[in-house]
């Protein structure tokens, strides 16, 4: 039996337009579950005029009647989470459908702390991380000490935990030379106990009602956050993020059998991005990485940081795609590569003179990596893109398409959503039903 659930992993180093893509298949969704990641990534949805940039809530918010979920491999900053409550709200979304895992892991300040004071630490070898403490929220959770969101409804457990926690942390702080939080035991669980007022009622073991809602053959939408180069095992370690992005992090992230999962697309941006440092080998530098950043707006949603920006490559989607087994891409802001004569495609990467089509795992190996490229023709633009997603997908540009069958060809995958601009209106579907 087919089970009528999609999941979607970005299939770079994230900011391939997850938000927007989710928003899109989530129309015809019951429920949209984030199963890792935190507040780190930063998801835009844009319906006409309403922009949402949603951090820790599912994309599934911004429509009413779907349950939006929060899985247990997600970590949580509460007080950044009820923020962005107010936010959907005045933005005309729903929280009606929110529930949160019991098992989810709390972010605190003293992990924003010392995320900030491991950074410092590292000098010229930092992540670049985001510093919202998500590497230290995961570090306390494998651990064992962490503090999960179903602790919030056990005052007596909370007090062990924060008895024990808080004096550890603060030693860390001061080792680490980190500003030392002014926060005491008590004042951290009267906090809590507010935290408990606001979202106490949101808290339930999601991994029952997911697979429930599987078993009733209800649509499940699994929304990943970042991209599986971003993936703890299989990124470019140590740059990366600190949860598994992949197709395997679904199952822990959510509290699903393997079995379970069926379909996944690949968010794959029609070129290549990066935020923080580590190995990038299409990168541009100068005039050229400057321009592209500036067309296609490669800005940061949570930090603002500019996105370093390279040409497409497949290398990079190809090792996506093996960790994530992608079953059809949606190619996204192939509009801002308008106007090139060329776009250069990097379908092998060259290592001390030879030549290798699978993504190393050594730091070093990637950066003596030379990309080798496949010219493809540019296209020229088009006015009006509403008249071009009505004419569907032949009426984009010729090159254009040759662009996106190269892709599919080489990947063996097909290109099942094209996007060409922000709005949830801007996508062509080459296919008729998600859900069998
Ligand atoms: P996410 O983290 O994967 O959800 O992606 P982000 O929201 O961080 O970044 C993607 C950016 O590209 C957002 O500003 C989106 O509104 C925008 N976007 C998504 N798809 C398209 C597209 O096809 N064309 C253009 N021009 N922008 C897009
Ligand atoms: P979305 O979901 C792009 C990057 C950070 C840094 C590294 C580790 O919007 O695609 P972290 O704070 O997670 O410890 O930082 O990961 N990073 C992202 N880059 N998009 C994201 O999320 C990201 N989340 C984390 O820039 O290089
Ligand atoms: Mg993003």
């Amino acid at each position: 039996m087919i089970l009528p659930n999609l999941a979607i992993i970005g299939a770079q180093w994230g900011d391939e337009g997850k938000g927007k893509i989710t928003d899109y298949l989530d129309e015809t969704a019951d429920l949209v579950v984030r199963f890792q990641g935190g507040n780190n990534a930063g998801h835009t949805i844009t319906v006409g005029e309403r922009v949402f940039k949603l951090h820790s809530l599912p994309s599934g918010v911004v429509r009413k009647g779907n349950l939006a979920v929060i899985g247990n491999g997600v970590v949580m900053n509460v007080d950044d989470l009820l923020e962005e409550m107010e936010q959907v709200l005045s933005a005309g979304g729903s929280l009606e459908g929110l529930r949160i895992s019991d098992r989810a892991h709390l972010i605190f300040n003293y992990h924003k702390k010392l995320d900030g004071a491991e950074e410092k630490y590292r000098g010229s070898d930092a992540v670049g991380t985001t510093k919202k403490g998500i590497g230290p929220a995961y570090q306390d959770k494998i651990a064992r000490i962490g503090v999960r969101a179903g602790d919030l409804l056990d005052d007596e457990l909370l007090k062990e935990k924060v008895d024990f926690i808080l004096p550890y942390k603060k030693d860390l702080m001061s080792m680490l030379d980190a500003e030392v939080c002014g926060c005491e035991c008590g004042m951290l669980l009267d906090k809590m106990r507010k935290w408990r007022e606001k979202i106490g009622g949101y808290i339930c073991d999601t991994s029952v009602l997911i697979n429930e809602a599987l078993d009733n053959g209800k649509k499940v939408l699994f929304e990943g956050a970042q991209g599986a180069m971003l993936d703890i095992d299989h990124g470019t370690y140590p740059y990366v993020t600190s949860s598994a992005t992949c197709g395997g992090g679904i199952c822990t992230g959510a509290g699903i059998a393997p079995k379970r999962i069926e379909k996944v697309v690949g968010c794959l941006k029609a070129y290549t991005t990066r935020v923080g440092e580590g190995p990038f080998v299409t990168e541009l530098h100068g005039k050229e990485a400057d321009a592209l950043q500036k067309k296609g707006g490669e800005f940061g949603v949570t930090t603002g940081r500019g996105r370093r920006c390279g040409w497409l490559d497949l290398v990079v989607a190809e090792h996506a795609s093996r960790m994530c087994g992608f079953t059809s891409f949606a190619i996204t802001k192939l509009d801002v590569l308008n106007d090139y004569d060329e776009l250069p495609v990097c379908v092998a990467y060259k290592i001390d003179g030879k030549e290798t089509k699978y993504f190393p795992a050594s730091i070093s190996k990637l950066e003596r990596a030379e990309p080798v490229y496949k010219t493809m023709k540019g296209w020229k633009g088009w006015n009006d893109t509403a008249s071009v997603v009505k004419g569907g997908y032949g009426a984009l540009p010729k090159e254009m398409r040759t662009y996106i069958e190269f892709i599919e060809n080489h990947m063996n995958v097909p290109a099942d959503i094209i996007s060409i601009g922000p709005d949830r209106a801007d996508t062509i579907d080459r296919k008729k039903n998600w859900w069998v």
